[in-house]
């Protein structure tokens, strides 16, 4: 196994919920300065998750999740009986759910809009973070590929500027995803202190003349090269956090024996604590039909209520690599 993230991925052993509020300190501090981390959980419930998840953001729904936002990843379950999913969603603009390989990508790409919470108007954008549990393993297989984008960055600012240059750019990508558009944007966005990605490749990807090419290098030499990709096998009860402004995710194929497909993971989407809010220009706040699409997107926790561990995403760039930045986004 290649191995890019500079340690093994810490773990942490959590053996009771009692316990958890002294672990998340570790876990945030690990997400922060890695992207993920792994906490083993007292037992694999739903609400383990969730109650995990909620520490650390507000948990945002999915259009496949259940009443609490929570999706199975699993074989014929993952068009859940309780979702808000209905015979107009396109099933194939959502990743396949056999037991082939998912390549890495960052959720939520196609996510730009405004969702209403009460009097509020809410930015719907993609999760800051990604939590998986694992139910059950696969009997052979199905480790998830995890690919660390400050790596992939901090090498092309070092080894090609002039792709780095595009990449940062706003107009290098697009996404329509089933009904949702997000444009204009930079692979690798500045926000705050960090730079967050967002990253596919498949067809829901649009790109233009000047971006073609260096997104093309992007997946051919960077992100699809294995010495960037780290496969990490959960075991059951254990939950990865994942920083999905900065690190991708994808799921190596597995076996299936017989008619015993066993693998089941479970997913919440988490969004920031600081998400923007906006206020209208003359004081309404109306339902308009732009609206829409994004209430499957819903954030679930009460906006009031404070996240105990907030946990600031992204990738951080160091002075001599933000130097490399400057001159590449100067173009020397
Ligand atoms: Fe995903």
């Amino acid at each position: 196994m290649s191995v890019t993230l500079d340690d093994p991925v810490l773990t942490l052993v959590c053996p009771s919920p009692q316990a958890l509020p002294k672990m998340m300190s570790q876990v945030v501090t690990a997400v922060e300065k890695r992207g993920l981390c792994i906490l083993e959980a007292w037992d694999t419930q739903k609400q383990t998750l969730k109650t995990v998840a909620g520490q650390m953001g507000y948990i945002m729904n999915h259009i496949r999740g259940d009443e609490d936002g929570i999706v199975d990843v699993a074989y014929q379950r993952s068009w859940h009986e309780t979702s808000q999913s209905n015979n107009e969603i396109r099933k194939e603009d959502f990743q396949s759910y056999s037991s082939d390989e998912v390549p890495p990508h960052s959720d939520g790409a196609a996510l730009d809009g405004m969702d209403v919470i009460g009097d509020r108007i809410v930015q719907i954008g993609p999760p800051q973070i990604v939590v998986f549990q694992c139910v059950e393993p696969a009997e052979a297989g199905g480790e998830l590929l995890l690919v660390d984008m400050k790596k992939v960055l901090v090498d092309l600012l070092r080894d090609r500027p002039d792709i780095a240059r595009i990449l940062l750019e706003p107009g290098c990508v697009s996404f329509c995803r089933d009904n949702q558009f997000a444009l204009d944007l930079p692979v690798f966005q500045k926000i705050g202190d960090r730079w967050r990605v967002r990253a596919h490749c498949d067809n829901r990807v649009f790109v233009t003349d000047r971006s073609a090419e260096a997104m093309q290098i992007l997946f051919d030499e960077y992100i699809n090269q294995p010495q960037y990709t780290d496969k990490i096998l959960l075991t059951s009860r254990q939950i990865l956090v994942i920083d999905n402004y900065r690190i991708l995710h994808g799921r190596a194929a597995y076996q299936v024996f017989g008619d015993r497909n066993v693998r089941h993971h479970r997913r919440l989407w988490v969004a920031s604590d600081r998400l923007p809010i906006f206020q209208n220009f003359q004081g309404e706040v109306k339902m308009k039909r732009a609206f829409e699409p994004y209430q499957a997107y819903r954030i679930v926790t009460s906006l009031d209520v404070p996240v105990p561990y907030p946990i600031c995403c992204g990738i951080p760039l160091n002075d001599e690599e933000r130097e490399w930045l400057v001159c590449a986004e100067g173009g020397f």
